[in-house]
Parts: structure tokens; sequence; C-alpha cells
């Protein structure tokens, strides 16, 4: 979809900051994943993978080609106690699309934290992934999500997100 059909959707203002994340955040974020992959019913072959990879991704997060093509991890973190509190997250790919003719944004691994689910947080950090991805140049955003899962489904249509058909192959390597 593009950019003009993402309205702001209309949130309270929470308490929250949301930034790329740092090095200090990698339990947080495992934890969140973790989360996630629970709420999709999934199980990961290995917790320690997750871990290098997510470490990787915020090692190498800021680091984008001259086209602008790279990826970032994006975090709430809450500001309600002292210490700093990873409270959401996800990644934000870019990359160059031939069919767009221009840099577009993939949303992977979005993610709020139980207790804060249902407050408008998903939805203001989705807004803070579009305001990145326009401020980097991207054009488009997009993301994946089961058709079975139709909590997420109703989360992103209220956003106005636009639904597109399509079918998702994969094969083991
Ligand atoms: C999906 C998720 C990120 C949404 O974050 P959230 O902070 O709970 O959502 P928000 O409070 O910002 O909701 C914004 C709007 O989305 C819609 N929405 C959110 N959750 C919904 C649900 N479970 N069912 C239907 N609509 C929902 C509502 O319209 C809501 O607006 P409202 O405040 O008027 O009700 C969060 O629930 C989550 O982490 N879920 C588990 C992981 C997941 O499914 N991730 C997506 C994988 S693709």
């Amino acid at each position: 979809m593009a950019k003009d059909t993402l309205p702001a959707p209309e949130v309270p203002e929470g308490n929250e900051v949301f930034r790329c994340a740092c090095a200090a955040d990698l339990s947080g974020l495992v934890g969140l994943f973790l989360e996630l992959t629970d709420d999709m019913d999934v199980r990961i072959p290995c917790e320690r993978d997750v871990q290098q990879i997510i470490a990787a991704s915020i090692e190498t997060g800021g680091r984008f080609s001259p086209r602008g093509e790279g990826r970032l991890v994006l975090v709430a973190e809450s500001q309600e106690t002292e210490e700093s509190r990873v409270i959401g997250m996800c990644t934000l790919v870019f990359s160059s699309n031939c069919w767009v003719g221009a840099l577009v944004c993939e949303i992977r691994d979005l993610v709020v934290s139980r207790p804060e689910r249902g407050r408008g947080l998903g939805a203001r950090l989705l807004e803070a992934a579009f305001r990145e991805a326009r401020a980097r140049g991207a054009v488009l955003a997009s993301l994946f999500t089961e058709s079975s899962h139709g909590e997420a489904c109703s989360f992103y249509r209220s956003l106005g997100f636009q639904e597109k058909s399509c079918t998702y192959f994969e094969m083991r390597l």
C-alpha cells in the first residue's frame, strides 16, 4: 500500500519512547520474541539461535547501503520506572523493489508484551515504524501474517493496511 493509504491511527499518547535497539536490550527482545512465537503457537528450534540472530540484527542495525537497504530493530521502551524496560518491538527490513521502483520497508516480528496490549501501544509502535521508514525514503510498508491469525489481521486492518491476496510458498533447504 502507498504511504498515503496509512492514516495515523487516533490513539492516546502513551508513556513510552521509540528508538533503535541497543545491546542492552537483548534479553528483553529475546523474551518478547518468545512471547510472539508462543502466541503464534510456533516452536522455535533453539533459543540460543534466536539470541544470536537478534544480537546480529542489533549490531548491524543502522548500517545501510547507499541505496538505503538494511535493517533495524525498533523498540518501545517504558518510561514508567527508573529502570529501562522494553515493552514492544518490530524489525524493519529495507530493500529496493523493482515492482515499486523505490525503497520499501517490510515490518517483521511485531510484538507488544502481554500486559501492555490493548492500550494503543502496537498502533503507536507502527506509527513510529512508518515515520522511520518514510524518513529513510521508503514509499511502501508491508508485512505478512497468517490469515488464520484473526486478531492480528483485525489490528492491521484497523490501522488502514490494505489486504492483498497472495499465496506464500516455502521450501526447506
Ligand atoms: C498485535 C499486537 C501487536 C497489537 O498491539 P496492541 O498494543 O495490543 O494493539 P493496540 O492497542 O494498539 O490496538 C490498536 C487497534 O487494533 C485493533 N486491535 C488490537 N488488538 C485487537 C484484537 N485482538 N482483535 C481485534 N482488534 C484488535 C483495535 O481496533 C485497536 O483499536 P481500539 O483501541 O479502538 O480497540 C499485540 O496484540 C501483540 O503483540 N500480539 C501478539 C503478537 C502478534 O500477533 N504479532 C503480530 C504477528 S504478525
